[in-house]
Order: structure tokens, then sequence, then C-alpha cells
């Protein structure tokens, strides 16, 4: 009678413990696309253990990022477990012993109960994203009063929509040093954003070294300080020469090691044949003029500077540059550009038409991806592969690089029923250096308006493909031009939180998105970041 007792005031005590605690909120961009919430939740403490099973022998590096945020984020020193140690009391990251196809190559699953904290997927990515969800999931605990991190108890399942999910940075309009770009690449990958595509090349500087051609770099990178971007006069003759910069390529390593550890790919641009003044400034003779081209001061439009497409020593250029950068940057693509190639020198260079004539070319435009499927021939000798902007696409075009998307959507229909592979950044969505808000309450940006709504409602996938057109969309991307950008809190202000709407647009199934339950959510990470 007395054991009787006992139990029954276990079982009545587990129970009232149980429906005392209450659901909490979640708050994880991108949304997962399956989530079940339960109540209570598991508080990580000092005797925790952290604890990773079954990783590949070769990604043992990977699990040192998340130790390295486990330390950093609930500022606990990790008791280090494996599968053997991950009772009460753990958090354990398991690469699945046998493939879970619906998860993918970045999905996961998410078990968090008051006892413990289960995460699984086919690969340390799916891992990594996992613990970017449980890092999230504490916000709300760190906003409250008390602040200590605790993760609400659920269920989930969850694994992207797009295999690309990126986000761009122009380096070359403003500069931004090594620091800042690894604070992109975190804020990339706390929202489960990959590719991170690095516009190291325009009018406005040059920003990587290259051996072979060091002018690029000693005076290519470099420009007058102009407290203004639109002050709009060329540089004068004695002007010094004061902003720039350029990453070295031992900074190129260090960049492209911390995105690797955080599960990013880094696409560096190298554009052809047009926004090329700093090329021209550095060396003259690839231009099909004698103009005395400098590093571009501000907003001149349309630019003149184009690369001479019948002159040989541009082909050398190119892939001496490319075969250098190919060695820095292990991911298979390389962006080479080809956007607003204003194209006037070339109608009247005597040897860009001798070009046309020799390759019974049609015209200019046709010219342009002549030149860019010689570049792109020759990355393939490299091992890597090409992405070129929409410009080029046609209904005639040769080209089989993956093709960025950046106007209509009708150039990613074209580019996707001719069997090309897609990127969408369309400037209706995706243009992050535009306004978010009214101009007039705003700071000074590029002309354009793109809200957080705005952004939300990008659909990677346009319409009018068949299945077998869809699956060359590869995702989406957004894109940070810096001409009105020249800190990185301004940068920060632009991208953030667009970015979070982005990422759920590549990530989340469009069923799962809520736009208002979104709006609370980015309320709730603002919140954490600014405190
Ligand atoms: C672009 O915005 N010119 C790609
Ligand atoms: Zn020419």
């Amino acid at each position: 009678m007395k054991r009787f007792n006992l139990l029954i005031i276990l079982l009545l005590s587990i129970f009232l413990t149980d429906s005392c605690q209450k659901i909490e909120p979640i708050v994880i961009i991108p949304e997962p696309q399956e989530c079940t919430p339960k109540k209570g939740h598991f508080t990580p403490d000092e005797g925790t253990f952290l604890c990773f099973s079954n990783i590949p022998e070769n990604e043992r590096d990977m699990t040192n990022t998340i130790r390295e945020q486990y330390s950093k984020f609930f500022k606990l020193t990790p008791n280090l477990g494996d599968e053997e140690s991950a009772g009460k009391n753990s958090m354990l990251f398991e690469v699945n012993k046998k493939r879970n196809e619906a998860l993918g190559d970045e999905g996961y699953e998410l078990i968090v109960t008051g006892r413990r904290v289960v995460a699984k997927a086919n690969t340390t990515a799916g891992l990594f994203y996992a613990f970017q969800t449980l890092k999230q999931m504490s916000y709300p605990s760190q906003l409250a009063e008390g602040g200590k991190p605790t993760i609400p108890c659920a269920k989930i399942t969850d694994h992207p929509r797009f295999a690309y999910r990126g986000a761009h940075l122009d380096v070359s309009r403003h500069f931004f040093d090594v620091n800042y770009v690894k604070k992109y690449l975190d804020m990339m990958a706390t929202y489960k954003l990959n590719k991170f595509h690095w516009h190291l090349t325009d009018d406005h500087g040059w920003r990587i070294q290259i051996d072979k051609y060091p002018a690029l770099t000693t005076k290519g990178a470099w420009r007058p300080e102009r407290s203004k971007w639109d002050t709009l006069h060329p540089v004068l003759p004695d002007e010094p020469m004061t902003y720039g910069g350029f990453y070295t390529k031992e900074q190129v390593r260090e960049i492209v090691a911390y995105a690797a550890a955080r599960h990013i790919d880094v696409i560096p641009e190298i554009e052809i044949p047009g926004h090329c003044s700093a090329i021209l400034a550095a060396y003259p003779q690839y231009a099909c003029d004698n103009y005395p081209y400098t590093v571009a001061v501000g907003p001149y439009w349309p630019p003149k500077a184009i690369m001479c497409a019948g002159n040989d020593g541009v082909i050398d250029f190119y892939k001496g540059v490319l075969e250098e950068v190919a060695e820095l940057f292990p991911y298979p693509y390389i962006h080479i550009g080809g956007d607003e190639a204003f194209n006037d020198n070339w109608q009247v260079c005597p040897k860009c038409q001798q070009r046309i004539a020799d390759m019974k070319l049609k015209d200019e435009m046709a010219l342009q991806q002549w030149l860019m499927n010689e570049i792109e021939e020759y990355l393939k000798t490299l091992d890597k592969k090409a992405i070129v902007w929409d410009d080029i696409v046609s209904e005639d075009m040769v080209n089989m690089s993956t093709i960025m998307s950046w106007q209509d959507p009708k150039t990613a229909v074209i580019a996707a029923k001719h069997g090309n592979d897609i990127i969408r950044c369309p400037t209706s969505h995706c243009y992050f250096n535009f306004y978010q808000n009214d101009p007039k309450s705003e700071p000074l940006a590029m002309d354009g308006l793109i809200t957080l709504e705005t952004a939300y409602s990008f659909d990677p996938m346009p319409e009018g493909l068949d299945e077998k057109a869809q699956k060359h969309i590869l995702g989406g991307q957004c894109n940070l031009w810096t001409e009105f950008i020249n800190t990185p809190k301004q940068a920060n202000y632009m991208i953030y939180p667009r970015i979070c709407a982005l990422a759920e647009c590549v990530w989340t199934d469009p069923s799962h998105k809520d736009w208002k339950k979104f709006q609370n959510k980015v309320e709730m990470h603002t919140a954490f970041r600014k405190r």
C-alpha cells in the first residue's frame, strides 16, 4: 500500500510538472519544413556533454566550428563526449549511419527534450545547420529576464528547398576588410546561406593580389578619397590615390577557410569584358583606344571601359589572372561577369572588327559571347566552371555557363530551356543596395525600393518552366552593391533584416512561409542582435 502511494505521488508530480510547463515560442529563420513544439525546455549547463558521433575522418575539423560556437554562444566550456556519453544532459550531433534520403545533403532532424538534444543528419553540413537552429531557438530565453539560454522542446525535420543560397558583396565600389568579410560570412551562416559571391573587380578598384600582374593592386586598387560618391569630376592629375585596398593571397586563403568552416563556398568574380576601368588604369594596352583610363571615382554612366576583344593579349591576361584565382578557390565555379559591357569601343576598333570577321560573328553581342566562351573553355582546363550574368542570354546563345539572372525573369526562362543552370537575383527582389523604406527617411541609397515584404515575396522559381527546366533553377541570392555603402555599419543596415527574408525564400517551402509570423520572428532576431 505504501509503495502504491509513492507511485501515485511520483506519477502525479511528473504530470503536474509537465502540465505547468508551457509551449515556448520558436523563432527560427529560415522557417523549418516541419516543426512540432513541445512543452518544456532543455538548459545546457557546465555538466552538459557535447557529443559527436560517426563524423567522417576527413571532416573532424567541422566539429570544431560547432564546439567554438557552443562555447561562445552558450558561454560554456564544452565537455566533449561521443555516442556513449550521449545520455541525460547531452547534446548529440550524429552523422546518420544509414543515409536518410528525405534529408538530402544539408537537412537535419532535431529532437529537443527536457533531458537532452539529439541532432542527426547525413552530413556535417546538416549538423552545422541543426546547431544554427538550436542557437536561434534560445533567443527568446536570452531576451527574457535572467537571460539564461534555454532551448524549447521540439521535434524538427528540416532541409533546404534550393541547393544554392547565396549572398553577394561588392568590395570594389568600397573596400571591406577581412574582419568585416568574416562578419558577413557569420551572418550568412546563421541564416543557412551557403554561397558567398565575392565581387572582387570592377571599375572602382581591383581587390585581389595577382602575382603575374602586380599593377592590378599597386595601381588598380587605389583611387582618390572623395567624401561623397557623387562628386562628379574625373581624377585630377595631382589627386592623391589614398582610398582603396586589396586582399593578399594569404588573406584570401584565410577567408576561404573561414567560410568552409561554416559550410560556405566562395565564388570569386572577375569581371569580363566590361567594368574594367581599374584594369585599364594599370594596363592601358588592353583597351581598344588610347583613352587615359583611371580607377573610377563616381557614378559615370555608362562606363566607357571595355577590354579589347580583338587583342590576343587580353585573352592571355584573363587566363593568367584566372589561373592564379583558380588556385585560391576550391569551389568549382568562378564568376566571370559579363554584365553591362557597353561595346561602343568595339564598334570602332579595327582589332575587334577583325575578330568579328575572322570568327564570322553576327555582331558585337556575338563577339562578347565568343570571348566569354573562350574563357569558359579555358576554365574547363583548370577544372572550373563559369557563372555569368544574364546579359549574354539570347535565343541563339552558345554558352553553357551557369547564368546569374538579375534582370527580367524571362532571361532565366530562356536559359533554363536552353539547358543552362540558373541562379536568380532579380533587381525586383534581391538588390539590397536599393532603399528599404521611404527614401525621405533613409540614408542615401541606390534608386529603387525593396521593402522587407517585397524581399519576402521572392520566389526563385520563375513561371513558365516544365519539370525538366525547373531542375535548372539552382536557387537565389541577394546582392549588395556598395556605391552608397562605405562602412560595415551601413552594409549591415542594408543587408539586415532583408537577408532573413532572402534566406527564408531560398530555404523554406512556400507552403510554410508566413509573412505575419516572419515579421514577429524578425523582431525577436533584431532584439537579440541589439541586446
Ligand atoms: C548588375 O547589377 N550589373 C549585375
Ligand atoms: Zn578592340
